[in-house]
């Protein structure tokens, strides 16, 4: 049903104030089509304060279930956030028991792929920490079978939602930089010390930390056509938090070169051997971790693509660069389930796009096999583009 065609065929007919009547009534409508999202949180870790909180500041999400396989993890989260969830250790358990409508994976990263299958075919949407799966066609084969169960699956992280992205992107379509030639995107910081999985195989500082970068410069430039990457471990032991020392298997420091349509080339650098005092907790950070430019201007995006600040747009040859929004909008980088929930709700299509996610990590993917064996790779993976 359509609000306007409704409201414009009865204003035809009726007085002011049973119009008034009617509009509230459709409103009322509105607000009813817009579904409680039942949620079930597995991994319930240092990344699910964040999530729990921002699900929390919404009206359309009821967090109904929380699943870890330490389940007094579970049964903590639910006791601090007084969120009166069942708790399960087991994602049987947890599909056995609450009904939910969406389930959000953040447990180690290792474990993403599998749990995410186990939840599509218990017919659940959906949403993944990154990686959604630890290869490229372990990922493609989720999408395919989501569509196949009748459900959705998007994966973090969420940098296209912010409004700094958004008008990043519209300065790049609306050719205010000329004809785009490089970019270049960095994120680094010491490490996690409270879990070992970041550094075990699969792990890395890649699906950790280059996948914000590698989300926002294709998220603005388009898909990547080629991977040429160099990757290494620089530190080979690492002391974890009630673990002790572990070995790095993974890699801890990355640089990726992308190959975009019409020459652009980008690259972006990442590792957890880079000291930033503004890291990890990035709020304060004042110089720019994204550039882009281009034969008539450049961009620098202040602070982190996953925390921005403002945009300085330099596009002048006599007047000096401008600072471009400082408004966050409400952005936060935890947004991406809420968002989701969201969109589930109001049966809309929400910007985040599995494809561009599974377009990340064939990068990652192919990012290790270039390093590993010297050459440059082919991707296969695309998405919608423009995104905005
Ligand atoms: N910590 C952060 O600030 C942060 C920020 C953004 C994204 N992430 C991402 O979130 C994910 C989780 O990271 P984290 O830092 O919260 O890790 P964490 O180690 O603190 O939490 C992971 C939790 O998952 C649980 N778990 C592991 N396997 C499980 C299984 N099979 N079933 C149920 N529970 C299981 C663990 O017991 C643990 O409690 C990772 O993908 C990470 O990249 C973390």
């Amino acid at each position: 049903m359509s609000d306007s065609l409704t409201r414009a065929a009865f204003l035809q007919k009726t007085s002011l104030a049973s119009a008034a009547l009617l509009l509230s009534s459709i409103e009322l409508f509105a607000k009813e089509e817009e579904k409680i999202i039942r949620v079930a949180i597995i991994g319930c870790g240092s990344v699910s304060n964040r999530y729990i909180v921002h699900l929390q500041s919404s009206p359309l999400v009821k967090i109904v279930s929380l699943c870890d396989i330490k389940q007094d993890r579970a049964e903590a989260q639910n006791k601090k956030y007084n969120i009166g969830a069942s708790t399960y250790n087991h994602i049987d358990a947890l599909l056995k028991g609450n009904a939910f409508d969406l389930m959000l994976t953040l447990t180690d990263m290792q474990m993403h792929g599998a749990l995410n299958k186990i939840a599509l075919g218990a017919g659940k949407n959906v949403w993944s920490e990154k990686p959604l799966a630890n290869t490229y066609a372990e990922g493609k084969a989720l999408v395919d079978y989501a569509k196949l169960k009748g459900v959705r699956i998007w994966g973090a992280p969420a940098v296209v939602t912010s409004p700094q992205f958004e008008f990043m992107s519209k300065t790049i379509q609306a050719g205010k930089l000329g004809k785009l030639a490089s970019a270049h995107g960095q994120y680094g910081h010491t490490g996690p010390t409270w879990s070992s999985f970041f550094y075990e195989p699969l792990g890395g500082s890649m699906p950790d930390l280059g996948v914000y970068n590698m989300a926002t410069l294709t998220g603005l430039l388009g898909p990547a056509k080629s991977v040429m990457a160099m990757t290494s471990i620089v530190n080979k032991e690492r002391e974890i938090d009630e673990k002790g020392i572990v070995q790095v298997k993974e890699e801890d420091n990355a640089h990726i070169l992308l190959e975009h349509d019409n020459g652009v080339i980008s690259h972006i650098m990442c590792g957890f051997n880079y000291f930033d005092p503004f890291g990890h907790e990035a709020k304060n950070q004042t110089l720019h971790s994204i550039q882009i430019f281009g034969d008539k201007g450049n961009m620098r995006l202040i602070g982190y693509d996953w925390e921005p600040k403002n945009v300085v747009l330099d596009n002048s040859w006599t007047e000096p660069p401008q600072v471009h929004q400082t408004d966050d909008g409400g952005y936060q980088w935890q947004e991406g389930a809420t968002r989701i929930a969201g969109a589930l709700s109001k049966n809309i299509e929400p910007r985040i796009n599995v494809l561009h996610s599974l377009h990340v990590l064939e990068i990652i993917e192919a990012a290790r096999k270039s390093s590993k064996e010297g050459m440059k790779v082919k991707l296969v993976s695309s998405f919608p583009f423009p995104m905005v």
